[in-house]
């Protein structure tokens, strides 16, 4: 006889991403990282310690930055989710896009689409409140998102750069 914790409990969720709807089955136990990545097939936000602690995952939920490896999908029926894929505009680059190119803020790239999504979010959240953001706050607000290959230097001088035109 099947053990019923190990069924998968199933169920249909939609969710307006990069602006278009997506009506989509999923286990309820999958997170909005792995629907993102597996089903939906945009790989932009990386899997990298998915437990919440090193920002790889980080999109725009409802607009603001979350660590999708945490968020549970079924528990954001109807949201809005903005990945790095739907930041530019066509062949325009998100300001912090354009920056982060401009300021060689990579190396590997890893972390870069998590970066740049966190940065818009930050950038938003300091709009909001009215806050200027020098180089150390920027730096303590993006403290969520890790690099590896440590260009954290480049980072923080892309998204100084980019606040005007991003906020
Ligand atoms: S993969 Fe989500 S925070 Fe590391
Ligand atoms: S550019 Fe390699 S982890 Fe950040």
């Amino acid at each position: 006889m099947p053990d019923p914790a190990l069924d998968v409990q199933r169920c249909e969720i939609v969710l307006r991403v990069n602006g278009d709807e997506r009506r989509i089955a999923i286990d309820t136990r999958a997170t909005l990282l792995d629907v993102l990545r597996e089903q939906l097939a945009l790989t932009g936000a990386k899997k990298g310690c998915d437990h919440g602690q090193c920002g790889a995952c980080t999109v725009l939920l409802g607009g603001r930055r979350v660590n999708s490896c945490l968020a549970l999908a079924v528990a954001h029926q109807g949201a809005e989710v903005v990945t790095i894929e739907g930041l530019a505009d066509g062949d325009d680059l998100h300001p912090l896009q354009e920056a982060f190119l401009q300021h060689d803020a990579f190396q590997c790239g890893y972390c870069t689409p998590g970066q740049i999504c966190s940065a818009v979010g930050m950038l938003e959240e300091a709009r909001r409140a009215g806050d200027v953001l020098d180089g150390d706050e920027i730096r303590e607000r993006m403290s969520g998102n890790l690099c590896r290959c440590g260009a954290y230097v480049n980072i923080v001088d892309a998204i100084a750069d980019a606040a005007p035109a991003a906020s």
